[in-house]
């Protein structure tokens, strides 16, 4: 066989499986066959216009699968290893890479804001029976044998961009953390929180199976944002203000509101995509004097950051298979958009099998 199915990217509101080429490995690359992925809510964003990708795209960007065929200069690996791959995947031998930058991957260059992203992005993603991994070496993480495909999908995004929200705040034991939406980001900023040691973790959103699932996640307090003043109420529940708050929606409203959640000092961790103007009310951040520290940060990968997340699952410290709420097989995925965009039947994630 030389084609394969594929979520292609038509335009707005049209997204279609077809048939395609199927990718050949180069040197450095690998090519996966898809076993499990999901759809992200960045691709709904593609799929309604709101974030640009060419016309003919293969879109997603959470693959696990097996290795189907090494390029030349991949060492180390053998056809039919399960690997799971990042949704980010650098090159480990740019400027940012090599400093530790890796989501600002300069491709072998210097710098690129967000160039590490190029599922489903720049070039061909997950949603597909193939999937072309470039820079294998960097990218391709075994999976061990005890886990399976359903436990680890989730690592490729969600669940490393979502603890990345409390690493980057830095949250330490003991600390107070408050998450601002309980979307699958900001379930797993929550079960992040958890893992970093945090003593009151407070998620809020305005969706009753998310707040229910927040507490699942490892939330001590859930606040309804429909019906709670959440800046009184975590400024009660904290003494005056949390340690750390994780912005996970990406609104200016949600970003002031995690901004007044702060104590002076405080640690705003951003995660949202954000659009339009973002604008800071110079009351909320002391004037500019009040030592807080705020971060943004987008979703860490490569095969080592996959690795470690692959542990935590493999030991028992976080389970995030009940937010995979659904499954679907690739050729229903239109299907699949349609359930999860408009968030019915408590939809989380969908798995997609290939
Ligand atoms: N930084 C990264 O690398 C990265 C990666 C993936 C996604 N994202 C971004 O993270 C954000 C969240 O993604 P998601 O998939 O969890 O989104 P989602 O749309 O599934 O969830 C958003 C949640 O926010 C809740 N909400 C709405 N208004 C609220 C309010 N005022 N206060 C509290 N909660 C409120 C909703 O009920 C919903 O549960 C998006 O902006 C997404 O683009 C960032
Ligand atoms: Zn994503
Ligand atoms: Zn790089």
């Amino acid at each position: 066989m030389t084609t394969m199915r594929a979520a292609v990217f038509h335009g707005v509101n049209d997204l279609r499986i077809d048939e395609v080429e199927r990718p050949r490995a180069g040197v450095g690359e690998a090519v996966i066959r898809v076993t499990l992925t999901t759809i992200c809510g960045t691709d709904l964003h593609i799929l309604r216009g709101e974030y640009p990708v060419r016309a003919g795209l293969v879109i997603g960007h959470e693959p696990v699968g097996v290795i189907a065929e090494l390029g030349p200069g991949v060492t180390g690996y053998a056809l039919g290893d399960r690997v799971l791959v990042g949704a980010i995947t650098p090159c480990g031998q740019c400027r940012g890479c090599l400093s530790g930058q890796l989501s600002q991957c300069g491709h072998g260059g210097g710098y690129e804001a967000i160039g590490g992203w190029r599922f489903g992005n720049t070039i061909d993603g997950a949603q597909a029976e193939y999937l072309l991994v470039p820079n294998a070496q960097a990218n391709l993480a075994k999976i061990p044998d005890d886990l399976r495909d359903e436990q680890v999908v989730l690592l490729a995004d969600i669940a490393s961009t979502g603890f990345s929200g409390a690493e980057s705040g830095n949250v330490r034991i003991g600390d107070s953390v408050v998450v601002l939406a309980q979307g699958p980001i900001g379930l797993c900023a929550t079960a992040g929180a958890k893992l970093m040691g945090a003593a009151l973790i407070i998620g809020v959103d305005g969706d009753d199976t998310r707040l229910a699932m927040a507490r699942r996640m490892g939330a001590d307090v859930v606040l309804d944002h429909r019906t709670t003043d959440v800046v009184a109420e975590v400024r009660r529940l904290t003494g005056g203000g949390a340690d750390v708050a994780v912005e996970a929606l990406g609104t200016e409203g949600t970003f002031e509101t995690a901004l007044r959640c702060l104590r002076p000092g405080g640690r705003l961790s951003s995660l949202g995509v954000y659009s339009g103007k973002l604008q800071i009310p110079y009351d909320g951040f002391a004037a500019g004097l009040g030592d807080h520290h705020i971060t943004t940060t987008l979703c860490p990968g490569g095969k080592e950051r996959m690795r470690r997340l692959m542990e935590v699952v493999r030991h028992g410290r976080v389970d995030l298979e009940p937010l995979l709420t659904h499954t679907f097989a690739l050729d229903d995925i239109v299907a699949a958009y349609a359930l999860f965009g408009e968030r019915r039947d408590g939809v989380l994630k969908v798995a997609i099998r290939t």
